[in-house]
């Protein structure tokens, strides 16, 4: 099930943003948002999550009505790593990490278990971030602090984990490991993940399935195979491009200039 969003609208004051999204995250896979700046996809990510309200519509995570459970039950089942973050960055980057334990505290004055601090530390490892450890999480590199953000987000042990522009940030090495590291987590330990991309060749490389966005809709979703062609690229991006196929029958975009 994952996520099912029904008719999902949303303005900013007069303006409105979303028009109407329609569309089935599938669980266990790793799916993929592309569209052109501005197009809505923060917007939507921030809509299922309930940090902004829709006007109308519906969304269902994992079968639950999103309305009708608390911001606290939310996020023991989804976490976000978001496109912008200055938050609490002052602290180090080992408790910065740790906040991804919050949700699950069994009260507000409960400190952290040896657990929680277990998970921080195995995420830290996991992503290479040992060694920042104890350095102040505002004193990293852009990149780093990227980084952090998704050992945050999988220190709250999510069953689906949203991804906005996680790899804005990083050397293509970084990006090519960071994706590799997610997808990992989607194969093996049946986590479900969705990120917004903008780069198309990462994108059909790593995701199960895409979306594509369009002036605050839904205007495509499929495979990369199915939906990465010279036509919908033409139509969404305003892009010519040539659509190659590597050895697997994947699709890989040359921009024409
Ligand atoms: N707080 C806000 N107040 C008013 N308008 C906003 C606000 N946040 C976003 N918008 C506008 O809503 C539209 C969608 O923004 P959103 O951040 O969802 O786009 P996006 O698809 O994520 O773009 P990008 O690829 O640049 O991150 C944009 O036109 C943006 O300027
Ligand atoms: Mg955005």
């Amino acid at each position: 099930m994952a996520i099912k969003v029904n008719n999902l609208k949303f303005s900013y004051g007069e303006k409105e943003t979303l028009k109407g999204v329609n569309v089935h995250i599938k669980k266990g896979k790793f799916t993929g948002i592309l569209g052109p700046n501005g197009c809505g996809k923060s917007t939507f990510l921030k809509n299922v999550l309930g940090y902004l309200k829709s006007n109308s519509g519906n969304v269902k995570i994992n079968n639950i009505d999103r309305d009708e459970v608390s911001k606290k039950e939310i996020a023991k089942i989804i976490s976000l790593v978001p496109q912008k973050s200055n938050l609490m960055a002052t602290m180090s980057v080992e408790d910065f990490v740790l906040m991804g334990r919050l949700p699950h505290l069994k009260s507000s004055w409960s400190g952290y278990t040896k657990e929680d601090k277990n998970m921080a530390s195995e995420n830290l490892k996991f992503l290479g971030l040992d060694k920042f450890k104890e350095r102040i999480a505002l004193s990293l590199s852009g990149g780093e602090f990227q980084r952090v953000l998704l050992a945050r987000a999988l220190t709250q042990n999510p069953e689906i984990l949203l991804l906005d522009e996680p790899t804005s940030a990083l050397d293509l090495n970084h990006a090519v490991e960071l994706l590799n590291r997610v997808k990992t987590l989607v194969q093996d330990k049946e986590l479900t993940s969705v990120a917004v991309l903008h780069d198309l060749n990462l994108a059909s490389m790593f995701c199960d399935e895409l979306i594509i966005m369009k002036d605050g809709k839904v205007a495509y979703q499929g495979t990369p195979k199915e939906v990465l062609t010279e036509e919908i690229l033409k139509e969404v991006y305003n892009l010519k491009s040539k659509v190659l196929k590597d050895e697997n029958g994947y699709p890989y975009v040359i921009p024409l200039i």
